[in-house]
């Protein structure tokens, strides 16, 4: 009798690698805006984000950029090599069709996190227009919003 092995990966159907996306601004943080954002670096929240994916043994890949073309292209070439994609969109999150529509072309699940809570501040930071495309938003936790994030995201892979 053959037996076959199936890679686990292969069984649930997905690549086990999280792209993460941090949008404009942030490689600002910890001296941007700190009664908003608190003094966390994106230093401080990348190596949190790596140690919380190595106790779960994911992969990650971690880019920030301030380019909203390059964060499509990110997006758009994302397909089979990632099993999931956590963004934080900043401030594109409220005016961005393009990565909107990079993330509805891709179909890798997605989710969308923020440190601040966006509903509680200036009202044209209401309205996502990554939202209706994401499979969910986390924000108003500060860092957290990355953690409770990464593991959304996991618990995403293999699924659209
Ligand atoms: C942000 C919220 C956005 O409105 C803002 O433009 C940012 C950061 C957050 O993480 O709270 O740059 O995405």
């Amino acid at each position: 009798m053959i037996t076959k092995k199936i890679k686990i990966t292969e069984r649930m159907g997905g690549v086990k690698k999280i792209l993460v996306i941090h949008g404009p601004n942030l490689n600002l943080l910890g001296q941007r805006e700190p009664d908003i954002y608190g003094k966390v670096t994106i230093g401080g929240i990348n190596s949190d984000l790596k140690k919380m994916a190595k106790a779960k043994k994911v992969a990650l890949e971690i880019v920030q950029s301030n380019h909203e073309g390059e964060i499509v292209e990110l997006i758009g070439r994302s397909a089979g090599k990632f099993g999931a994609i956590l963004i934080n969109p900043a401030a594109y999150t409220h005016t961005s069709v393009a990565i909107r529509d990079a993330i509805s072309s891709v179909k890798v699940p997605t989710v969308e996190v923020h440190l601040s809570n966006i509903y509680a501040r200036e009202e044209f930071r209401h309205t996502s227009l990554i939202s209706p495309v994401a499979k969910g938003q986390i924000c108003g936790f500060g860092k957290m919003s990355y953690l409770l994030g990464l593991e959304a995201a996991i618990g995403l892979i293999g699924k659209r």
